[in-house]
């Protein structure tokens, strides 16, 4: 039965499905993001399990033991968004996993001695909003919840009208100290968003940890106008001055042993070729090990985009969107894990991830099932349909150790 991840997807492979970029997309609270969240509620709900939608939108699905309360709970799962035109894995893998393991704990027999709890948390890509990992750094009281209700997307959606659209009610988003008490570790089974375990030639690894990454919008106001009438020399064009901003990421973070920096969205207004733009607005995703190197690394693009807005005859504004600091996963839960596992390698990694917001609070550790492609946010991402069963049998080796003590 451990082939149920493989299936359970395929039940999804037609939900979001993007025919302009490819893959998939599937913004939180979007029609598809809604309606894999209506999946999984009802894959749960065939399984007995109890649904809790809480006041941050994370949908608890509960696995209850005989005679013990919902305390001292194991929590597994993952996300259902996407990025735009994005896999069928990142994210719904680990929630697909969840579900085919607790059918392989029953069908082993395993009486838990402990609550386990499924959870599909809102918002992990930040692609709607603009914040990573949102409905975690909610519930573990990392963000200012006003701050999320006022968040807007692209449409000028705010998340608050999204949420109540969605059937959440805004006034109730914010820390949930509580909820988070009740758990006593989170596991996330994720794909594996580079080459490791195939260069490895192993189906599934343990994280180690997830380095520092943080995003940054960069406004840019010029002076709009006619692409033909208007002199070189008589231009304040905010695209020149994100240009250099996008040349000044590249070439600081080469510099820097190991470190990532992407401009991966560029807004640029009004958008007319004939038109000289009256401003841009882009994102800036930066990443290193070294929380500090990731500073100075946006302190200097900061720098350079200056110089050149200057000249330009252009403002800018640099604002820090999100930063998540370097996270070593629960060295005692890791041990816990290679015991059941011990042929899994340890892998460090450069995505985000809601365990990475949980480490905060809780003992948290990841599993990582094989890529073959080793692409992510592309359609490109694999798993082969083998590695996803080997997926769900190690999350329920390491679950049921952790369920029955
Ligand atoms: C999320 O997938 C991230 O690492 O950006
Ligand atoms: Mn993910
Ligand atoms: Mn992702
Ligand atoms: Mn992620």
């Amino acid at each position: 039965m451990s082939g149920g991840a493989v299936e359970l997807l395929e039940q999804i492979a037609h939900i979001g499905v993007d025919t302009e970029r490819g893959g998939y997309t599937r913004p939180v609270f979007s029609a598809p993001e809604l309606a894999l969240r209506a999946w999984f509620i009802e894959q749960a709900d065939r399984r007995g399990l109890d649904i809790d939608v809480d006041g941050n939108g994370i949908i608890w699905a509960w696995w209850d033991a005989p005679d013990t309360r919902r305390v001292d709970a194991i929590a597994t799962g993952s996300h259902l968004d996407s990025v735009p035109g994005g896999g069928n894995f990142d994210g719904p893998l680990g929630i697909a996993s969840a579900l085919a393991a607790v059918d392989v704990l029953r069908e082993r027999g395993v009486r838990p001695a402990r609550p386990l709890v499924i959870a599909a948390f809102p918002e992990e890509e930040g692609s709607r909003f603009g914040i990573a990992c949102l409905g975690t750094r909610l519930l573990a009281g990392l963000i200012d919840p006003q701050r999320v209700r006022e968040l807007r997307d692209d449409g000028g959606v705010s998340f608050a009208e999204a949420a109540r659209d969605a059937g959440l009610d805004p006034a109730l988003i914010g820390p949930d100290p509580v909820r988070l008490a009740a758990l006593a570790a989170f596991v996330e089974l994720h794909v594996e968003q580079g080459r490791g375990l195939e260069d490895l030639g192993q189906p599934v690894a343990l994280a180690g940890a997830i380095i520092a990454h943080g995003r940054w919008h960069v406004r840019i106001e010029g002076r709009g106008d006619h692409a033909g009438a208007t002199r070189m020399a008589d231009r304040q064009d905010p695209v020149v001055v994100a240009a250099e901003t996008v040349r000044a990421l590249r070439a600081h973070a080469l510099v820097v042993d190991d470190a990532r920096g992407t401009v991966g969205r560029i807004k640029v207004t009004p958008g007319g070729t004939n038109v000289i733009a009256a401003s841009v607005d882009l994102w800036m995703d930066v990443r290193h090990r070294d929380e500090a190197a990731v500073r100075r690394i946006v302190d200097e693009v900061t720098a350079a985009t200056e110089r050149t807005a200057t000249a330009e005859g252009c403002t800018i504004v640099v604002a820090e969107q999100s930063f998540s600091p370097t996270v070593a996963f629960d060295a005692a839960l890791r041990e816990r894990m290679l015991a059941v596992l011990p042929d899994a390698p340890v892998l460090d990694t450069g995505a985000g991830h809601d365990a990475g917001v949980l480490a905060g609070a809780i003992p948290t550790g990841m599993l990582f099932v094989r890529n073959p492609t080793g692409a992510s946010h592309t359609p490109a991402e694999a798993a082969r349909p083998e590695d996803v069963a080997a997926g769900v049998t190690a999350l329920a080796d390491v679950l049921e150790s952790l369920l029955t003590r």
